[in-house]
């Protein structure tokens, strides 16, 4: 299947390693012209770097901290800037702090809601008006599984990222007459530094080993194992290509069958 995404101006947020990475890579193979970001600005040029090389399309590295207010707004200029628009946005952050609601004070609450709510609004609003002017234009926030079944200790990620599903479900109702498509992908449990993180600490507090962990974690997916970068991406490339025009409002879990409700 033809993608039609050759040429298409994309900019994906947090995406030097993991999921974002993942789906850069992704839309780059395709031929898009991409936009990484990350906080760490050597990172992001040396990134943007291979993957321009790898993939021989235009990579671009803009570093910056998407969870800050001004920020979104400067990712969108600068990539309009050196591509001249903008079809396709993944919004994508890293994780926020862990604990109980006995632990967690109120500055993490608010650092909890400028990254998994606020920065995916003040990145949709600055890339609105570019979008606008996009025959293929589309949206992709990266969420978790965790917003429709909580995971234990991340309470922050339980809590917000349901409200960052509603934002969803609303724009694309309010836009498709813009002929904006909004979208979310639900990722279960999937090979990432941020993963191997979650089960090192989990394997410090149950005194197990973190491939003990692992395992248990695996064996909630009916495929008994945890899914690859690769394969969230080819998701992600799918639902914000041409070839899903007629996909929009959807909160797609790609999780292995880990989420056991019927709807
Ligand atoms: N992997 C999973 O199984 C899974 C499942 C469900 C949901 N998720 C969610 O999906 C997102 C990505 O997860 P991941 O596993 O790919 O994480 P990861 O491996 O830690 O990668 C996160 C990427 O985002 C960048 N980043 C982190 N904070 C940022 C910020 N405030 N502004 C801009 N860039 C930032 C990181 O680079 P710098 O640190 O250099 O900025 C890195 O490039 C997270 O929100 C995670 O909670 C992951």
């Amino acid at each position: 299947m033809d993608l039609k995404l050759k040429n298409k101006i994309a900019l994906v947020t947090g995406s030097t390693k993991g999921l974002g990475y993942a789906a850069a890579l992704g839309l780059a193979k395709e031929g898009c012209k991409v936009a990484i970001n990350a906080r760490d600005e050597k990172t992001v040029k040396s990134v943007a770097e291979k993957l321009s090389k790898e993939t021989n399309t235009q990579v671009i590295g803009i570093s910056g901290d998407v969870s800050l207010p001004d920020v979104p707004a400067k990712l969108i200029e600068q990539t309009v800037n050196a591509f001249g628009g903008l079809d396709i946005l993944i919004t994508n952050t890293g994780g926020s702090a862990h604990g109980s609601i006995d632990v967690l004070d109120e500055e993490q609450w608010q650092k909890g809601i400028d990254l998994y709510l606020m920065s995916h609004v003040r990145l949709i609003k600055s890339a609105l008006p570019y979008l606008r002017k996009s025959d293929s234009a589309s949206v992709l926030t990266i969420n978790s599984i965790a917003a429709k079944q909580p995971i234990p200790s991340l309470l922050l990620s339980n809590s917000i990222r349901a409200g960052s599903l509603g934002l969803i479900k609303s724009l694309a109702l309010d836009h498709g007459k813009d002929g904006i498509r909004f979208n979310s992908i639900l990722p279960g449990w999937t090979s990432t530094e941020r993963v191997e993180e979650l089960l090192s600490a989990r394997a410090k507090a149950n005194n197990s080993t973190l491939e003990e962990e692992a395992k248990k974690q695996a064996n909630e997916s009916v495929f008994g194992r945890l899914a690859t970068p690769e394969e969230f991406a080819n998701a992600a490339v799918f639902l914000v290509s041409p070839a899903a025009s007629y996909v929009t409002g959807v909160m797609l879990t790609v999780d292995g069958g880990s989420y056991k409700a019927t709807i």
